[in-house]
């Protein structure tokens, strides 16, 4: 029977939370399956950790991480540690450390779950955003001089390769392709941003002859907002650049009801290093410690992990089981139910065990 090592860093907030019902339905799932085990590490690491410390994971903590097959990931910050400093502590260094280059953000409407946008409902809004995440305007080149001075000036510059993306356009490209509709779009900011996003435009053209099959258009990231409220039916597989993706994936969690069912893979397509898995929402620190953080996101981030490890069935299963419990009613309030955290993954498990 296959085991897979997984590192679980619930970290802070509603973090602990929907990682713990995130394990709940993983291991109902290994069970009912049969074909594989989780040997799951807890890892403490994150803001408490840091109000001890001063760090919030140890200095080889990448390093620690390197023996395990997949990291699952819930959520850093904390109202009394500046966002920069718990970021730049925990997650980033990993994604980086371990060259996730690809963060991908499939959106849906799940049934039961209703749109903000009048009219669009299940099966019209459809979507993956794959983020550039290694490089662009999260590189953290810059720097601030004259600190505290009137003169102060800060720069936070943007890093863009030719290999950084090519990488992530063929990524694109390929995701794009396998999926029914073959339709790509690419984002940028190329009339007012005419370096780096012109080079995107250009390494966009070239890798799209490598697949002559698949549609591609491309969209500056103002208009790309319009489009994914106006015309969500017209997208289907989206590219852009670390920020712009940032900001379009929220946009396109809040499109499909709530943050808390948005799921995210930061993945290292090349498999060195593990890749980590997460819900998109952060720490939520209104609903901490309530019982109602919504544990949607965790389990489809869970399923695109199985996935990843090769377990496609075991994959479906979870996504069937969390699609059949938002259909009968039982969600969370942030999409306008009245289960607590607790009641959607029992009911989730049970599907899990109960399904044909
Ligand atoms: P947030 O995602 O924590 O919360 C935004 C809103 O969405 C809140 O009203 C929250 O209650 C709601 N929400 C989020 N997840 C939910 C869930 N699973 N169920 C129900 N409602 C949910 O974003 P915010 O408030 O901007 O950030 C709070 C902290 O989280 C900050 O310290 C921020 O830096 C951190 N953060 C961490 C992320 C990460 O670890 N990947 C991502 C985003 C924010
Ligand atoms: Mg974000």
């Amino acid at each position: 029977m296959k085991t897979y090592k997984i590192a679980a860093i619930p970290a802070d907030g509603i973090g602990p939370e929907v990682i713990a019902a995130g394990l709940q339905a993983l291991e109902a799932l290994a069970r009912r399956d049969g074909g594989f085990r989780l040997d799951v590490t807890k890892f403490d690491w994150g803001s408490a950790r840091y109000k001890k410390t001063g760090a919030l994971m140890p200095e080889d903590g990448t390093e620690q991480l390197k023996a395990f097959d997949a990291i699952f990931f819930g959520a850093v910050g904390a109202p009394d540690v500046p966002d920069h400093v718990t970021l730049w502590g925990l997650r980033l260094p990993i994604c980086q450390g371990f060259d996730q280059y690809a963060n991908v953000r499939p959106t849906k409407i799940l049934p039961g779950i209703s749109s903000p946008l009048a009219g669009v409902k299940t099966g019209d809004l459809d979507w993956v955003i794959v983020r550039e995440n290694s490089e662009g305007e999260y590189s953290g080149h810059g720097g601030r001089a004259h600190k505290g001075l009137p003169e102060e000036v800060g720069t936070e510059v943007s890093i863009f390769t030719r290999v950084g993306v090519t990488r992530i356009m063929r990524y694109a490209f390929a995701l794009a392709q396998a999926r029914p509709r073959k339709f790509l779009t690419v984002v940028t900011k190329s009339n007012a941003q005419r370096f780096g996003m012109v080079m995107w435009d250009e390494i966009a053209a070239e890798v799209a002859t490598e697949f002559p099959d698949v549609k591609w258009d491309k969209m500056l990231v103002d208009a790309m907002t319009v489009r994914m409220v106006r015309a969500p039916r017209s997208l289907d597989t989206i590219v852009a650049t670390n920020l712009h993706a940032d900001i379009l994936s929220d946009l396109a969690g809040a499109l499909a009801g709530s943050l808390g069912v948005a799921p995210t893979g930061n993945i290292d397509p090349e498999r060195r290093f593990p890749s980590m898995f997460e819900p998109i929402h952060g720490s939520a620190f209104d609903i901490t410690g309530k019982g109602i953080a919504n544990p949607v996101a965790t389990f489809w981030t869970a399923a695109q992990m199985l996935e990843h490890l090769g377990e496609k069935d075991a994959a479906d299963r979870l996504m069937r089981s969390v699609e059949n419990v938002c259909a009968s009613g039982i969600m969370t309030p942030d999409v306008n139910g009245t289960a607590t955290t607790q009641q959607v993954t029992d009911a989730v498990c049970e599907a899990i065990r109960s399904e044909n």
